[in-house]
């Protein structure tokens, strides 16, 4: 049976693009990781990608209409041609046709425990600076499949992380985002494998 194949959605540091990297040259994901997608031309995640021979495509707002962005962002996946699309860290809305083509191969990885602190306006420290003045003793990390809302479709999986004294929201980021490497890897994993079912908004995982 042929290897799965993986398309990344960055916009940054890709740190979990890089989990997911070493992931598959550990053995740990069976796949082929053939393309990462960028909105930004300056993401550190490019490099990471070029490091690893992996061809990376930028499609860049700026300069673009909605329309244009859109359907740039279309064709790069399809000529990628992805069993499975994984955003990480990518801070842009993934338009309703794409979702539908898509459907339920699409994992978005949130760093906190959905349905908190989530949806439009939560993403980076900002997500972790709210759970901080809410004074919430735990947050975490969650993997979910994208729908056409905010953070909301399906979970897949999630881990708690334990707000300590005098965290910063930096301190806090950082627990959270290994706990991020670990649960997007592995549902990345089982998906490959095909052990992850959905039906409606449950998702049954056979770990
Ligand atoms: C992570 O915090 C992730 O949860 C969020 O954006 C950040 C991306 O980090 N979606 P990286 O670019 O993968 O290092």
């Amino acid at each position: 049976m042929r290897l799965k194949r993986i398309v990344v959605m960055i916009s940054g540091g890709g740190s979990n693009l890089q989990a997911i990297i070493d992931s598959v040259k550990q053995g740990y994901i069976k796949a082929e990781i053939v393309g990462v997608l960028s909105n930004k031309s300056n993401a550190f995640g490019i490099s990471r990608a070029e490091k690893e021979g992996i061809p990376v495509k930028v499609v860049e707002k700026e300069g673009l209409t909605e329309e244009e962005f859109n359907s740039a962002n279309a064709l790069a996946l399809e000529k990628f041609a992805p069993d499975l699309i994984v955003l990480a860290g990518y801070l842009s809305i993934i338009e309703g046709s794409i979702i539908q083509k898509y459907k339920n191969r699409i994992i978005n990885v949130h760093p906190s425990l959905i349905p908190a602190f989530c949806g439009m306006g939560y993403y980076g420290l900002r997500v972790h600076e709210a759970v901080l003045s809410y004074g919430a003793k735990l947050s975490g990390a969650t993997t979910h499949f994208v729908d056409e809302g905010a953070d909301t479709g399906p979970v897949i999986m999630q881990k708690p992380v334990q707000v300590l004294n005098g965290d910063t929201p930096e301190s806090l980021q950082k627990r959270i985002l290994e706990v991020e490497h670990e649960i997007l890897t592995k549902s990345v994993k089982l998906f490959c494998e095909d052990k992850i079912r959905v039906s409606g908004r449950k998702v049954v995982v056979d770990e």
